[in-house]
């Protein structure tokens, strides 16, 4: 199963266990520190080749450490990094993640993350593959105004596509993101991201407002689980039980699941399952792909759950 995914491409560094948190002129110390894979799409990414399947990543980074350490992390994990794009001009972005038990503060400088256009995808690139996945729609500045003829264009070719759009830090929840919805087949948005993108407070709302008619749509609530309405129909899905270490990457390893049960064409609450058990089992590291499972891992876990 061939999948081209096109994105982000960034180290997160996790300082971790602060007593106080800094204050300016002030220096606190951290109980410990991981500089790890960050990136919605990335983590998606290797989600998808732990799970089996063939990946192809497409992003830009810079030609400077932090690139040569995202690019060695994916080919460790056989993702083909060929149409990653090293630029001389263009820094790789970071996001410094200081974190204690009960909360985290996010510093992200996005460098070559909001850099990467349509045009930077040469001409041809969907020949051979059966699904375009995107992730973390509203980081990407370039991308995003190019995007819906990109998905156009890989299903005018046979591609199946999907989008997991990420919060909106602007909170603008672009208008544009309604009709680039028109050309993607499967959106796995957060209940936040629902309610942002819909400006409605109820999920079930939120899920009716975005119906268009072709779109499926499955809306992940965390420890809640995920739902989705299907032709009418609401189809909800329990999260599974799990000693929760860090939930980074759990949405984006729930994308990876899904899309790979759902490109083999399981029934919707199957998919539904399988994601929520890749989620559900990359929450047990530290960072987004340290326990992302592989198959023969993620079918043992559903199915010693099953009838809990
Ligand atoms: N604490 C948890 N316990 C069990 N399962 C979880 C937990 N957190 C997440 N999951 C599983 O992973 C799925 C996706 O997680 P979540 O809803 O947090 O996505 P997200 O908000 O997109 O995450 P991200 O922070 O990666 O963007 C959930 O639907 C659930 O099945
Ligand atoms: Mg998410």
């Amino acid at each position: 199963m061939k999948i081209l995914i096109a994105g982000e491409l960034n180290p997160d560094l996790i300082l971790r266990n602060y007593q106080t948190f800094p204050q300016p002129g002030k220096e606190v110390l951290v109980e410990d520190l991981l500089l790890t894979l960050g990136s919605s799409s990335a983590i998606c990414a290797v989600g998808l080749a732990r799970l089996g399947d063939r990946v192809t990543f497409a992003a830009n980074v810079g030609a400077d450490t932090y690139g040569d350490y995202c690019l060695g992390l994916l080919e460790r994990e056989g993702i083909d990094v060929s149409h990653v794009n090293r630029r001389a001009d263009l820094k790789t972005g970071i996001t410094v993640s200081i974190t204690s038990s009960k909360d985290r503060a996010l510093v992200t400088y996005p460098g070559a993350i909001s850099s990467l256009c349509a045009d930077d995808l040469p001409k041809g690139i969907f020949a051979g593959f059966r699904h375009f996945h995107v992730s973390a729609y509203f980081l990407q500045d370039a991308l995003r105004p190019g995007l819906k003829q990109l998905f156009a264009e890989a299903r005018r070719l046979g591609l199946s596509t999907s989008l997991d759009t990420g919060y909106d830090p602007s909170e603008q929840w672009s208008a544009e993101l309604i009709d680039t919805l028109r050309e993607v087949d499967v959106f796995m948005p957060n209940e936040s991201e629902i309610q942002g993108i819909t400006s409605r407070q109820d999920v079930m709302d939120g899920l009716r407002a975005l119906d268009n008619g072709h779109t499926l749509v499955v809306g992940k609530l965390g420890s809640e689980g995920c739902l989705s309405l299907h032709e009418g129909t609401l189809i909800e899905v329990e999260a599974f039980p799990v000693q929760v270490v860090d939930t980074t990457g759990a949405g984006d390893s729930f994308d990876a699941g899904f899309l790979h049960a759902w490109l083999r064409g399981n029934p919707l609450r199957d998919c539904m399952r399988f994601g929520a058990a890749c989620g559900a089992l990359s929450t047990r590291g530290l960072g987004g792909t340290a326990t992302q499972p592989n198959e023969e891992e993620a079918e043992a876990y559903v199915h010693a759950q099953a009838g809990h």
